[in-house]
């Protein structure tokens, strides 16, 4: 056994001792399936599947037809069937599948839902969590606020929280004319979402969006944060599910290739960071891609009220489809669909595919990061 003792401190989150204060972000489509949550959970993080598009994924592994509640169920399982903690992410934006995707994995006993992309307000409602965390993921102090108003009423606290700041992969909860504001940096948000935290009841608050050495972890965890969590490392690791070309332009990235899409851009509206040489961003630019969503998990309200609209399904003008680019960075459908690279502005940092026990131990501190 070693001596090695790390500066980092152990999170508790409904009475889960996790060792190591990081969360594995969940990364969708398919980049965060069970092989990398579980290896994350097995060196005392916290490990995250994605929900997004879970159904396919899962069926077409099997073989088998899943739904997305049996896809849930099975990914969290398979997750947690190692050691240390596992759960999952849910989109608020995958409207259909929400509520399924909430039942599998609070059954199959998922340590944690962590839940953004839109207000998670219902979320204690879809059914009682029993031992499964929920965490929201917010941008700012208000948005914590009206959730923890909402909660209330539900009888429910959250059981942490994750702020969200501008430099994270994936979508970003800022207006697109926000993004570089001063005071939307994640250091200048942490105080103001730990004092709402802290008036309903005091739950950790976990940081997100741009952090990337074990120095980082060390900053933020003075500043006030109880942990952080992590996209963008852990999808340039061998046992993330990105395809190897995704990796490879992770590997490639420079500083000036990742760039925030917004029109064209996805569907549900939110900024999306990419890497701008993804082959389906290059044709969304040119719009020489067909108007041809047909996977509708991405849904906005129509005038009745009902969620029935995919905007990429209706012009190339403006958006891009979101699923089946995503899909195909998780080598699902490559030969019919361009894929799309999304990832954090920390990118341009990475030149090689690392296990997560050699990520971990870095970050963990027990050994100095690898050098070129
Ligand atoms: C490839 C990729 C996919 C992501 N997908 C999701 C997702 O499906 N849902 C979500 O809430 N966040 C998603 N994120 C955000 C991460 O979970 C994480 O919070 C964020 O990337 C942290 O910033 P970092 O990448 O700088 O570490 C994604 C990030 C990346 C890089």
């Amino acid at each position: 056994m070693s001596n090695f003792e790390s500066a980092l401190t152990e999170l508790v989150i409904k009475d889960k001792r996790i060792k190591v204060p990081i969360i594995q972000g969940g990364m969708g489509v398919g980049v965060s399936l069970h092989p990398l949550a579980r290896a994350v959970a097995k060196e005392g993080g916290l490990g995250i599947v994605s929900s997004a598009c879970l159904d396919r994924l899962v069926s077409k592994r099997t073989g088998k037809k899943y739904s997305s509640y049996e896809a849930a169920y099975e990914e969290v399982s398979l997750a947690k069937a190692g050691s240390g903690f596992a759960g999952i992410n849910i989109m608020g934006a995958l409207v259909r599948d929400y509520n399924d995707s909430v039942k599998g994995a609070i059954d199959a006993g998922a340590d944690a839902i962590i839940s953004g992309a839109g207000l998670p307000l219902s979320l204690p409602a879809v059914q009682t969590p029993k031992d499964t965390a929920l965490i929201p993921i917010v941008s700012s102090a208000r948005a914590l606020e009206l959730i923890c108003r909402k909660w209330e009423k539900l009888k429910y606290r959250p059981d942490a929280v994750v702020l969200e700041g501008p430099l994270a992969g994936g979508h970003l909860g800022f207006k697109i004319d926000q993004i570089e504001d001063e005071t939307n940096k994640l250091e200048n948000l942490l105080p103001l979402v730990k004092d709402i935290a802290m008036k309903y009841g005091d739950f950790p608050v976990i940081v997100a969006g741009g952090i990337y050495t074990h120095d980082d972890i060390v900053r933020f965890l003075r500043l006030g944060a109880d942990g952080v969590q992590m996209g963008t490392r852990f999808l340039a690791t061998e046992e993330s599910s990105a395809s190897g070309e995704y990796k490879q332009a992770v590997v490639g990235a420079k500083d000036e290739d990742i760039v925030v899409a917004h029109d064209p851009g996805s569907p549900c509206g939110m900024p999306f960071r990419v890497i701008k040489q993804s082959p389906m961003y290059v044709s969304a630019l040119k719009h020489s891609r067909p108007p041809k969503c047909d996977k509708g998990y991405v849904l906005l309200k129509d005038k009745e009220g009902k969620f029935s609209i995919c905007l990429a399904k209706e012009s190339n003008e403006h958006h891009f489809c979101i699923c089946n680019g995503l899909l195909s960075s998780a080598g699902y459908n490559r030969d019919k669909e361009e894929s799309l690279y999304t990832v954090g502005t920390n990118a341009s940092r990475i030149d090689r595919i690392v296990s997560v026990k050699a990520l971990m131990d870095e970050l963990t501190g027990k050994v100095p990061a690898a050098t070129a």
